[in-house]
């Protein structure tokens, strides 16, 4: 489907559309961006504490040393999930946290808080779905060579046995990793993320490696897992809109990049060849080993999906300034290995304050097309959600005597709800929606300026004040309907 089949007036502001029974209702976070204790009970360094202290390459120096230091604070965020009535919250590991140098045995404290978090949620009734890996990587590995190394994926099943071995007996879902291609494209290519590598090869074996550590780490997994678990892996796949005569061979190579790459040695258990040949400049793809291909393609019960926006491509002439607007930052490298002849245009508005354009649209047509090609593979919406530049404002008629009226956020979460609520409609098995994020928190490259949470957090006291999003999210959980237009203030 496209913007131009949507009959007109037709603008995705549902309300009192009903999710069906079961439907999970949740919110989502990662560990580096919110746990802060950089430092404390044995976590050892990652990627990211490395490149967020290297000058120069996170907005006005932030670091996650403190973030919304959850870690001291886990009672009161899960209190806080509790009164909000999530069904399930979605939070990740800190490998540094396991394994403090990526290998070797468990430290016992970090298990622990793990621990402590999914026995929290547990009796709050709230279902743990838990990331192994959202993007902080031990320093140590990556000295090692980080995911251009196949001992980094090996690693990465060890990794995965200590977890599984220790939470298995409650963990609801295991996710093994959170938007390889962001690791691998900004990590290794870009540079605009840890490691903040620009090598077009490296990000390609990169690529890989993850692609391999997640079927290992599936693997190893399910050899220690003891309760009834649901296996998966969110990516975030890329809804494209092609323009101009080339607008097809545009697309195909940058979705061959960023969705097929992926789906389709996890799902088919092969690489496609056109990225191959797309690549071959790049890199042969000897790191690919027989059998890995196989090893990659592990059953799944559910994939997880993270949208945002849409993103715009056309052939380069060659001539004029190539346009590079992919949403990302620029950090010098090209998060788009062997596509040197495309180029990404910024797409119309409203856009969030990321700079990224607001298309629901797109959302419904990726779970549908996703599903389309994968009819028996359930489907879950692991993020989406919507940075603003939120104001506190005084308001007499809350307890705090404060608030924050962010129906900017709230329309943004309504209309990607109502995508969601039609693709069901249309058949898609689609298991739930987790909002990011529960918490305002570190967002990489951008530190603290963007802020995601539907519950706000003042860095200075770092004190929690649910904003409207919130208020608005916990009618939806509560009802598992959409609120009708303005629930909070005519309340
Ligand atoms: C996704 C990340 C998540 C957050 C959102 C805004 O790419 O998985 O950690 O930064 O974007």
């Amino acid at each position: 489907m496209s913007a131009a089949d949507l009959a007109p007036g037709d603008d995705y502001r549902g309300s009192g559309l009903r999710f069906p029974v079961g439907f999970v209702l949740g919110s989502a976070t990662a560990s580096y961006q919110i746990e802060g204790a950089a430092q404390e009970d044995g976590r050892g360094p990652s990627i990211w504490d490395t490149f967020s202290h290297t000058p120069g390459r996170v907005w006005n120096g932030d670091t996650g040393d403190v973030a919304d230091d959850h870690y001291h604070r886990l009672d009161e965020d899960l209190d806080l999930m509790a009164d909000l009535g999530l069904h399930a919250y979605r939070f990740s590991i800190a490998w540094p946290r396991i394994q403090p140098t990526g290998r070797g045995p468990a430290n016992r404290a970090g298990l622990d808080f793990y621990s402590r978090l999914v026995d929290g949620l547990l009796v709050r009734g709230i279902r743990p779905i838990a990331t192994l890996y959202h993007w902080d990587l031990p320093q140590a590995l990556e000295d090692g060579d980080g995911w251009t190394s196949r001992a980094t994926s090996e690693a990465f099943a060890d990794y995965a046995a200590l977890v599984g071995g220790a939470l298995g007996d409650r963990v609801a879902t295991w996710t093994t990793l959170n938007e390889p291609w962001c690791s691998a494209y900004l990590g290794y290519g870009s540079g605009a993320h840890a490691p903040g590598r620009t090598e077009p090869a490296s990000a390609l074996a990169a690529v890989h490696h993850l692609n391999l550590a997640h079927g290992l780490g599936l693997q190893a997994l399910r050899s220690v897992v003891t309760a009834q678990a649901e296996y998966s892996v969110t990516l975030n796949l890329h809804v494209f809109r092609g323009f101009g005569d080339g607008a097809e061979e545009a697309v195909r190579q940058v979705d061959g990049l960023a969705n097929r790459v992926f789906l389709q040695p996890m799902l088919e258990g092969s690489y496609p060849a056109d990225v191959l040949a797309d690549t071959a400049s790049v890199t042969d793809w000897s790191f690919v080993r027989d059998g890995d291909a196989r090893a990659i393609c592990q059953p799944l019960d559910v994939l997880g999906v993270n949208y945002y926006s849409t993103t715009g491509v056309r052939l380069w002439d060659g001539v004029s300034p190539r346009e590079m607007n992919d949403g990302h930052k620029d950090a010098g490298g090209s998060p788009w290995p062997g596509a040197d002849r495309v180029e990404f245009l910024r797409l119309p508005g409203p856009y969030t304050a990321m700079g990224w354009n607001i298309e629901p649209a797109g959302l419904e047509e990726l779970l549908v097309s996703i599903s389309r090609r994968y009819p028996s593979l359930p489907l879950m919406v692991t993020e989406n959600g919507a940075a603003f530049d939120d104001e506190v404002v005084e308001d007499l008629t809350r307890p705090t005597g404060v608030a924050v009226h962010d129906d900017d956020r709230i329309d943004y979460l309504r209309r990607h709800l109502t995508a969601c609520h039609r693709a069901v409609e249309r058949g898609v098995d689609l298991r739930g929606y987790l909002v990011w994020s529960l918490l305002d928190n570190f967002e990489w490259g951008y530190g603290y300026s963007k802020r995601f949470g539907v519950v706000r957090v003042d860095y200075d006291t770092l004190e929690r004040l649910p904003k409207d999003s919130a208020l608005w999210f916990a009618e939806l959980a509560r009802t598992s309907r959409l609120p009708a237009a303005d629930p909070v203030r005519t309340a």
